[in-house]
């Protein structure tokens, strides 16, 4: 029998006022700290700071988070004159796809530390994205984007340099939250446990170029981790307590990972004589798919959309090819968007429906998509929720049962037949826990984190082991004949 789920300290207060006690600021030398989770699809950042225990950091139009893109908006004459394209972040990059789809990057997580010619990843992001002009850069053979809004001579951006501004963004608007004088230069960000050494060193590039510190990296299982542990105490071990076991499973856009973390109360001799209880969060071992995703769900919804557009009589009638569509900037970058509204409207509603004016050679389209339709072509994913978990779970050393909870993040595990598929595994939903914050836990640990290492803060002792050295994941690749991923 394992112990019970960690007690909160203090339930009734409001988790903001918990984590304020805990945050007393050395008077003078302090300075702020961000926590970031870089997301593929949104970069969540946090602050801590003297008089600011731990707050979102809200984007120019007050969202809590930014949508991970920039865009090179052209100027007129760009071949002729010397004025720069201007940069635009966010959401508002987005909104220009389909307006300017070759000056656009969006979700370019992915491809950090990828070699254009050997990856999977870039291959399905030129798929996805047809209208960028995705180039290998230099020797390196690294990724890089031509931009058509500069002019022809100018050298292409790399991923680090592009990821650079959006970091650059994030940080102007962290400033503007810590107030004029304040200048953010430490943070922790978020990286997947399956990261390579290359993928690491990209980001560590990509903050360099944006005049930011990194005081530690901390994997999005674990800093989900960090951030449950803030307001809880747990058994403690060296007092006969027994540990708690939770998974962590984390689907986002790009990418789904498990992790199981290991929860317990250490007594340990402080300075002097007196002993000190310490929380402690390790990583026991970690499973992943870098495929399974919002973004893979997206691509089967785009391409059927285009498969019910080339079968209309005015698509017919011109001989529109699913290739060309698929393959064309703009209407590849309006159908992408409309598969993303259409998966989370069915996330709560049975169908939805789309039209688009002039999609393709002036052809209007309208289509309709039911729950049990998706769930049909997203048949395979349902498969792929479950290997995960084993993989993690068997890293650990643990069985199902030693679990006291799953806990829910990333937005696309909102998706019905995600939950349904992960109750299956579990033996039903009693083990699943909704009470975490989806979203942000992990921004929050990595902001929690980031207050620990920093100097400035005295923060609640919370341990951490990230690391994981039976890690197993499970890579998919698309075959040579089409769209079927297989495993390899
Ligand atoms: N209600 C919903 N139903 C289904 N999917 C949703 C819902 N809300 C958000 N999503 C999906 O969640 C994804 C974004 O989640 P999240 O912010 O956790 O991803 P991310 O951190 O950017 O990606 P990753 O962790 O994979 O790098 C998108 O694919 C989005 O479509
Ligand atoms: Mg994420």
């Amino acid at each position: 029998m394992m112990a019970a789920p960690g007690r909160r300290r203090i339930t009734l207060l409001p988790a903001i006022l918990v984590l304020s006690l805990f945050l007393p600021w050395i008077a003078s030398a302090a300075s702020a700290v961000l926590g970031i989770d870089l997301g593929t699809e949104y970069i969540k950042a946090a602050l801590v700071k003297p008089g600011i225990p731990l707050e979102i950091v809200l984007t120019k139009d007050s969202k809590r988070k930014e949508v991970s893109a920039v865009a090179f908006k052209p100027v007129r004459d760009a071949q002729k004159t010397d004025s720069f394209p201007e940069r635009i972040y966010g959401s508002d990059a987005v909104a220009l796809a389909a307006r300017f789809p070759n000056d656009v990057y969006p979700n370019l997580r992915p491809l950090l530390g990828q070699l254009v010619k050997q990856s999977s990843l870039v291959e399905e992001y030129r798929k996805t994205h047809p209208a960028l002009d995705l180039v290998e850069y230099g020797d390196r053979g690294t990724v890089a984007f031509r931009s058509a809004a500069f002019q022809k001579e100018e050298e292409p951006f790399t991923v680090e340099e592009l990821l650079a501004m959006e970091l650059q963004n994030i940080r102007t608007n962290a400033e503007a939250l810590a107030g004029k004088t304040s200048k953010i230069e430490d943070v922790v960000i978020t990286v997947p446990a399956f990261y390579t050494a290359d993928e690491l060193r990209a980001i560590e590039v990509a903050s360099e170029l944006a005049g930011l510190n990194i005081l530690g990296l901390i994997s999005n299982g674990l800093a989900v981790g960090v951030n449950y542990a803030t307001s809880r105490t747990f058994p403690s071990v060296t007092e006969s307590g027994k540990a708690e076991y939770h998974l962590i499973y984390d689907m986002g856009a790009g990418s789904t990972s498990a992790t199981v973390l290991q929860f317990q109360g250490k007594t340990i001799k402080d300075k002097g004589k007196q002993n000190k209880t310490v929380q402690e969060v390790s990583v026991l071992g970690t499973g992943y798919d870098r495929l399974l995703g919002g973004d893979a769900l997206n691509a089967i919804i785009v391409d059927q959309m285009v498969n019910e557009f080339v079968k209309t009589p005015a698509a017919q009638k011109q001989s529109v090819a699913h290739e060309s569509v698929r393959t064309h900037g703009r209407a590849a970058a309006k159908l992408w968007k409309e598969a993303e509204r259409a998966r989370q409207v069915l996330s709560a509603n049975s169908e939805t429906m789309a039209s688009f004016e002039g999609l393709y050679d002036d052809i209007d389209f309208r289509y309709k998509l039911t729950r049990a339709n998706f769930e049909e072509l997203a048949g395979e994913f349902a498969d792929r929720v479950e290997p995960a978990v084993k993989q993690a779970l068997k890293a650990a050393n643990l069985s199902m049962a030693d679990l006291d909870s799953v806990i829910l993040h990333g937005g696309a595990t909102r998706t019905p037949f995600v939950q349904a598929q992960l109750e299956k595994v579990l033996g039903g939903a009693g083990k699943i826990r909704t009470n975490v914050n989806g979203d942000e836990a992990a921004v929050f640990g990595a902001a929690f984190k980031g207050a620990g290492l920093s100097t400035s803060f005295r923060v609640k002792e919370i341990q951490t082991r990230d690391g994981t050295p039976y890690s197993v994941g499970l890579q998919w690749m698309i075959d040579e004949k089409g769209s079927d991923p297989v495993r390899f």
